[in-house]
């Protein structure tokens, strides 16, 4: 009789990465953020719940489990490492120049085959919105216009300017904003292939449905 068990490794895991979780945070993915509550949710978690019982600050999904890092310097993942990259509202939040920084990350990190898929608030509606209010306003007579329409551009404005606060978001306003045109030619300067928009919730990775809690410009490429 053959006492001798051999041992079967386990199947591997495919790496996920969430980044710019922000309160998503599925199991299955690796839950990256850089906020100042990220860090200090996830580093110090008594204290944080300290804090939060004694009424300082709201209760956080950051916890032990999240990953910090902020995504604006170099990634802490090694040369084609992950199966997979998820970022849903978050590449709105760099610059131009650090978004393109952070598509070459991606590439760098992901496995040939590996998928990038981002989702960001599509700027070609934001502005359709804007101008179709405007036109309608126009064609009523002056005595009945109002100033509703400007409530895009306050929105823009409002944003856009970039006052980090202490112990909130590192970037919680938005520095660029991207259209299906621009954020699709973004990807492919970064060298991703098969670039393309994507409908909510169909995607090339498996469980996206955990992650992707809302519809908007969703664009998908492989790592080649
Ligand atoms: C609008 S929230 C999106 C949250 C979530 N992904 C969603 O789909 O609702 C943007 C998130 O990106 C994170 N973020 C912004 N700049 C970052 C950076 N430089 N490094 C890491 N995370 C960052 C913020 O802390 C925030 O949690």
């Amino acid at each position: 009789m053959n006492i001798l068990r051999r041992k079967t490794s386990a199947p591997m895991r495919p790496l996920k990465l969430n980044i710019g979780c922000g309160p998503i945070q599925p199991p299955g993915w690796v839950n990256v953020d850089g906020s100042n509550r990220a860090w200090l949710a996830s580093k110090l978690p008594w204290l944080d719940g300290l804090l939060v019982w004694i009424g300082i600050f709201p209760a956080t999904e950051f916890n032990r489990q999240t990953f910090f890092a902020n995504l604006a310097r170099r990634w802490p993942w090694r040369n084609e490492s992950v199966d997979a990259i998820y970022g849903g509202e978050v590449l709105e939040h760099f610059t131009y120049q650090q978004g393109q920084r952070l598509l070459e990350e991606c590439c760098r990190i992901l496995k040939p085959g590996g998928v990038l898929r981002l989702r960001v608030p599509d700027n070609a509606l934001f502005w359709e919105n804007y101008l179709n209010e405007f036109h309608a306003t126009r064609q009523k007579p002056p005595s009945q216009w109002t100033l509703d329409h400007t409530r895009w551009i306050e929105m823009f404005f409002r944003e856009i300017c970039v006052r980090p606060r202490l112990l909130r978001s590192v970037g919680h306003y938005h520095k660029w904003m991207y259209d299906e045109v621009s954020l699709t030619k973004a990807l492919q300067q970064a060298r991703f292939t098969e670039v393309q928009a994507m409908a909510f919730r169909q995607s090339r990775i498996d469980d996206i449905v955990s992650v992707e809690v809302r519809n908007d410009l969703i664009v998908e490429g492989t790592k080649p």
